[in-house]
């Protein structure tokens, strides 16, 4: 369950303002360089919405999702009933035979992956839009 990335910015926020000036004299223009790098901006992590946003899998999962049971029992970053989406994109690499497996588990239900609670069958679920549901599902990954 690793969920938090090490911060790789860290070391910048001390980072010396840069004030050389190299020949002495009175020439002045190249100073006025005004940097508008920001110093010390604590960098947030970008949320999903923001990465995959403009990804249709991630649109078309997510409004099946919505429109489904399953945010009864699942959030995108929060363990509920069931595991969050972004511990499943965690341990489940993306790709087809992940979202196969996956995409028959949620119809067929599921017990002991992730602990005694089972996840009930969802028998009148295409297996089409099941998967279309664990694409947006595997997208989640930090
Ligand atoms: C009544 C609660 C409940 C509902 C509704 C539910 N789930 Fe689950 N889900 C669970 C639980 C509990 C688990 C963990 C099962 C286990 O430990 O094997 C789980 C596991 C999963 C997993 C991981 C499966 C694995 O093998 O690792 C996925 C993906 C998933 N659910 C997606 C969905 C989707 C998509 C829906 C909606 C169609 C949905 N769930 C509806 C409770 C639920």
């Amino acid at each position: 369950m690793k969920l938090l990335k090490p911060s790789t910015f860290g070391i910048m926020a001390l980072a010396a303002v840069m004030y050389a000036c190299g020949d002495g004299g009175g020439d002045s223009a190249r100073k006025e360089t005004t940097s508008s790098i920001p110093q010390n901006e604590p960098k947030k992590a970008a949320s999903f919405e923001e990465q995959h946003g403009e990804n249709p899998d991630y649109v078309k999962g997510l409004a099946l999702i919505k429109d489904s049971d399953c945010p009864s029992c699942h959030m995108a970053e929060r363990k509920i009933v069931g595991p969050s989406y972004a511990e499943v994109a965690e341990r489940y690499e993306n790709n087809e035979e992940n979202i196969n497996l996956l995409a028959s588990r949620v119809i067929k239900g599921a017990v002991g992956e992730w602990g005694d609670v089972p996840m009930p069958a969802h028998p009148g679920l295409s297996e089409e839009d099941a998967r279309q549901m664990i694409k947006y599902v595997l997208l989640l990954r930090r």
